[in-house]
């Protein structure tokens, strides 16, 4: 499972989840090669991780490792936490790049890139919503693994990460999570109130909206947003999940970075960037110089506000 790795002294040492293709590999690949950290690149799938850290190799990255992590999995995240304790007694970095779209994609759509030429990024989206299916299974995954999944590898690596000099998370996050598109006044309120927001209280909106969803007509009435609307609002949660975290932890650095809107499987292809410049905007934030900035938001590699 695990491969060989040459691991420096004094290295800093970062875990990606959701590391084998898209945003996350390139974030492995950045974080190797222009932060001389050392890379444990996660991936749920055992043949896909090996393949993805194969192809990291190929790209020069010497100081990287694949170990397997399913972020929905009590056990799969006790043994990467048991991997990291007794090869590494820290953590310095923690990338939360995985997730779910919430939607199911049609089997027989092959998007390719030539159909996007002379469409701007408000159309490539309406696009990808006209052509998804929105179940309330796949709702229900997009909040377990984006919210839930997402603050349980956290919880379980807070200890190793306050083991490091300036632990630091990065919360790779989306536009889609903006307050701005909920349009419940009491949900907007109360996700971003972070000095009284409590794990609770998440709770209790997640469980709302799944109610909402699954009656149908209730998420407009409620105003929960449409369109990628579970990823949207499990996006919005874990974002005040990242903030409560950093007010919690102030020895932590614990920020959001929106990569852009990014080429990838989760796009179906349609997004403006490549996965290297999506990447960037989050390398970067991982990255920030000691004693930088937490508990904020960031797009274009800006701070920039929740709402
Ligand atoms: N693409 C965009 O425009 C965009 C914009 C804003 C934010 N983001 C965010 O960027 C992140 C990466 O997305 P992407 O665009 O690179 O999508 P992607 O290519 O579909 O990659 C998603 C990654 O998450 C992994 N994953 C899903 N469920 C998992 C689980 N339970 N445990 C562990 N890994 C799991 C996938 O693994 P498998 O290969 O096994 O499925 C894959 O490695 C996501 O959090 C997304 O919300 C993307």
């Amino acid at each position: 499972m695990e491969g060989a790795i040459s691991s420096r002294p004094n290295t800093r040492v970062a875990v990606v989840t959701g590391g084998n293709k898209g945003i996350g590999f390139e974030v492995c690949r950045q974080l190797a090669v222009d932060g001389g950290v050392t890379v444990v690149l996660t991936a749920r799938d055992e043949a896909r991780g090996a393949e993805a850290a194969e192809r990291l190799r190929a790209l020069g990255v010497t100081d990287a490792v694949f170990h397997q992590l399913d972020i929905t999995d009590a056990s799969s995240i006790a043994t990467l936490v048991y991997f990291l304790d007794t090869r590494f007694g820290k953590l310095d970095i923690l990338v939360n790049n995985a997730g779910v779209g919430g939607v199911e994609y049609p089997q027989e759509l092959e998007a390719n890139d030539g159909q996007f030429a002379g469409l701007d990024s408000k159309q490539r989206l309406e696009w990808m919503v006209k052509n998804v299916r929105e179940p309330i299974d796949a709702a229900r995954k997009a909040v377990e693994t984006n919210y839930y999944g997402t603050k349980h590898v956290t919880q379980a690596l807070l200890p190793l990460l306050q083991s490091s000099k300036e632990g630091r998370i990065v919360t790779v996050s989306s536009e889609y999570g903006l307050l701005r598109l909920i349009s419940n006044e009491e949900a907007r309120r109360d996700l971003n109130d972070i000095d009284n927001l409590t794990e609770e209280r998440l709770d209790e909106l997640l469980g709302k909206f799944l109610n909402d969803f699954e009656e149908g007509d209730a998420l407009e009435t409620h105003g929960w947003p449409t369109g990628f609307s579970a990823y949207k609002v499990a996006m919005a949660a874990t974002n005040a999940y990242s903030r409560i975290l950093a007010r919690r932890h102030p020895m932590l650095r614990v920020n959001c970075a929106h990569p852009g809107y990014v080429k990838t499987d989760m796009s179906m292809g349609s997004g403006v960037l490549t996965p290297e410049e999506g990447a960037q905007r989050v390398v970067m934030v991982a990255l920030l110089p000691d004693g930088g900035p937490t508990g904020k938001y960031f797009t274009k590699g800006e701070e920039a506000s929740f709402v």
